[in-house]
């Protein structure tokens, strides 16, 4: 943009100041994968998880503030730089970020499938003996990750280990949260014949310390959807979502230790 300074270039998402309070978030086409930014970007990739993270905002507003101030992404940019924001910006609060992911976990999928055959539990979580891939599980789980930053690898960490980089309470907090959106979220999908197998929520506290939900919501770059009519447990049912991309990432020989690429800022 020529109009305001970027202030961070994440996987998919760059960051521009506007004030003290407010920065301008916009969602690139780029596509990621682990730590991995694949090099062709997806047209108007951008513009869909906008749409996506918007409903979503607005259909859990209820449940938890979240990072959109309501000012328009065209009201805060020069007209020079109007068709890099259009449909694909929004301008949100700047807040101070919980510094762990927080997944949920609703049947056992991805890095939870992993752990769970080895362990028996998904981050610390014991689970019933001889549940297949993609079981439903008894109740939602709050399996939270590391936040790594761009190049380094997120890591599954159990409840102690989130209540040791962020407190108890906030911690709690963010757990029920997290658990509470994605029950109110599933909810919502099974009427539209869509499972939400797993998701990853952010949180950020504002001024005032009020838990807020930022960055996405429930996008298929965050987000595991399986269609409820072919839905079968023992094996994955086909994603609405990235999975292929991780699935052909694992299947083309990519390798965790590898270094992930750099991502140009500009
Ligand atoms: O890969 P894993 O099974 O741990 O992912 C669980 C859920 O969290 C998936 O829906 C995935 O899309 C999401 N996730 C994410 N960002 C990460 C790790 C996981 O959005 N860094």
């Amino acid at each position: 943009l020529k109009s305001l300074r970027k202030i961070y270039s994440g996987k998919v998402r760059d960051l521009y100041e506007i004030d003290d309070q407010r920065m301008l978030m916009i969602a690139t086409d780029r596509l990621s994968a682990f730590d991995v930014i694949l090099d062709d970007p997806i047209p108007a990739k951008g513009q869909i998880l906008t749409a996506i993270s918007n409903f979503w905002f607005d259909k859990l507003k209820d449940v938890v503030p979240n990072h959109l101030t309501g000012d328009q992404p065209e009201d805060v940019v020069a007209a020079e730089d109007l068709p890099q924001v259009e449909g694909r910006a929004v301008v949100a609060k700047r807040l101070k970020a919980v510094p762990i992911e927080a997944v949920v976990r609703g049947y056992l999928a991805g890095s939870g499938w992993k752990e769970y055959q080895q362990s028996g539990s998904v981050c610390g979580i014991p689970l019933p003996a001889g549940l297949r891939e993609a079981d439903k599980l008894p109740e939602p789980i709050f399996t939270p990750s590391t936040k790594a930053a761009v190049g380094d690898h997120d890591e599954n960490i159990d409840f102690a280990q989130c209540e040791a980089i962020v407190g108890k309470a906030l911690a709690a907090k963010v757990r029920d949260t997290a658990i509470l959106l994605y029950q109110t979220a599933a909810a919502y999908a099974a009427t539209r014949g869509i499972i939400i197998c797993d998701t990853k929520f952010e949180f950020g506290l504002d001024e005032n310390g009020t838990l807020t939900l930022m960055d996405e919501a429930l996008t298929p770059d965050s987000s595991r959807f399986w269609p409820a009519d072919s839905y079968q447990p023992g094996s994955n049912p086909p994603s609405f979502d990235k999975q292929f991309v991780r699935d052909w990432l694992e299947a083309s020989g990519w390798n965790k230790q590898a270094p992930a690429p750099a991502v140009p800022l500009d």
